[in-house]
């Protein structure tokens, strides 16, 4: 029998994360961590946003400088999403109870590798021996899906359990892809930038026989997890706020997913300022397996971001294959 080749592109990303407002003066949004009063329990779900407010009412309001919640956050860290003007974030900073409020980061997105090179076979060793996913949630931030893809085949992938609260925003969801919502304000949850179709397959895509470019490449594509159900939290577009991932962050904890995978990052905080990272503990206390890129950014070899150690943060490097063509040119000018 012919072995079957694997094109498996696992995730990778980058980022850079730019931790300044952009105009002086506007409405920024900002991320505030709060603490509960000692001895106080955490308040029940309808009680949180009103515990939120309060801090809001206590703050300067202007005319147009009023400040108003984005996201009031219940899972993923004890806080929310504000816009704030500068003198509004130092008033609320200042206020018993806020451990500490910062202006939201933008991380942006890139990829690459595959996991023949890991090692991985479809007829022998680990993967054969698996259950390849079957059962398991994986809960994606990034820039959607696209539905319908072949990747997204549910052949062999049963109902998902009957503990999963997630739900798809469109139509074209299935017993692989069962979660589709986007977290971008106004955007509908389709990928048009074509990151999170390809980390997702890469993670939980069902095997696609003779995939190929052109002919080229061709074998079994498949994510690593090929019988896994997938949910994917649209929380980037070009781009993707601190705000709208942890709101994705806090729906997949809430709808029930088992490994949350982020493709996106940024420069190393000090933990206490990461909330990716305190969202991260949070989910990881709760039973959810995180991980992370390790992102594609220099400056040594051994740069990397996420790299909180209750996260797995996941490296990438070239792959061992080589795709090669010859391109003629008639008249021999390149402009
Ligand atoms: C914050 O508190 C400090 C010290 O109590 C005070 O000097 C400062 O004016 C306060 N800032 C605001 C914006 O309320
Ligand atoms: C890809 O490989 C399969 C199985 O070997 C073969 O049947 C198919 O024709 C190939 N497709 C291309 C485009 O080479």
């Amino acid at each position: 029998m012919f072995p079957t080749i694997s094109l498996v592109l696992v995730l990778t990303c980058t980022v850079i994360f730019n931790v300044f407002p952009t105009k002086a003066d506007d409405l920024k949004t900002y991320i505030v961590h709060l603490s509960l009063p000692e001895g106080q329990d955490f308040p029940r779900a309808h009680e949180i946003e009103e515990w939120y407010n309060s801090f809001l009412s206590k703050i300067p309001s202007r005319p147009n400088e009023k400040p108003k919640m984005v996201y009031a956050y219940r899972h993923v860290i004890t806080g929310f999403a504000a816009k704030l003007s500068v003198d509004q974030a130092e008033a609320l900073e200042n206020l018993s109870g806020v451990v500490s409020v910062r202006p939201e980061g933008v991380y942006q997105l890139q990829t690459t590798r595959s996991s023949y090179f890991l090692g991985l076979r479809q007829d022998s060793g680990l993967w054969k021996d698996s259950n390849k996913g079957k059962g398991v949630i994986i809960g994606i931030m990034d820039t959607g899906v696209t539905p319908g893809h072949p990747s997204f085949n549910d052949n062999g992938v049963p109902a998902p359990p009957s503990t999963w609260k997630g739900k798809c925003e469109v139509a074209g969801c299935n017993n692989k892809l069962i979660g589709l919502r986007s977290f971008v304000h106004g955007i509908s949850p389709m990928d048009e930038d074509g990151h999170g179709t390809h980390t997702s397959s890469t993670a939980a895509g069902n095997s696609v026989d003779n995939a190929n470019v052109f002919g080229m490449a061709n074998g079994t594509a498949s994510g690593m997890a090929p019988l896994a159900h997938l949910a994917m939290y649209k929380v980037c577009t070009d781009d993707c706020l601190l705000s709208d991932i942890l709101a994705g962050m806090d729906a997949a904890i809430k709808d029930g997913v088992n490994v949350m995978s982020l493709s996106l990052g940024g420069d190393q905080l000090p933990f206490h300022e990461d909330s990716m990272a305190i969202g991260a503990f949070n989910a990881m206390q709760k039973g959810i397996f995180v991980s992370f890129a390790a992102g594609n950014e220099g400056p040594l070899d051994s740069s990397l971001s996420n790299e909180a150690p209750w996260m797995l943060t996941v490296g990438a490097s070239t792959i061992d294959r080589r795709i090669t063509t010859s391109v003629l040119v008639r008249n021999w000018k390149f402009d």
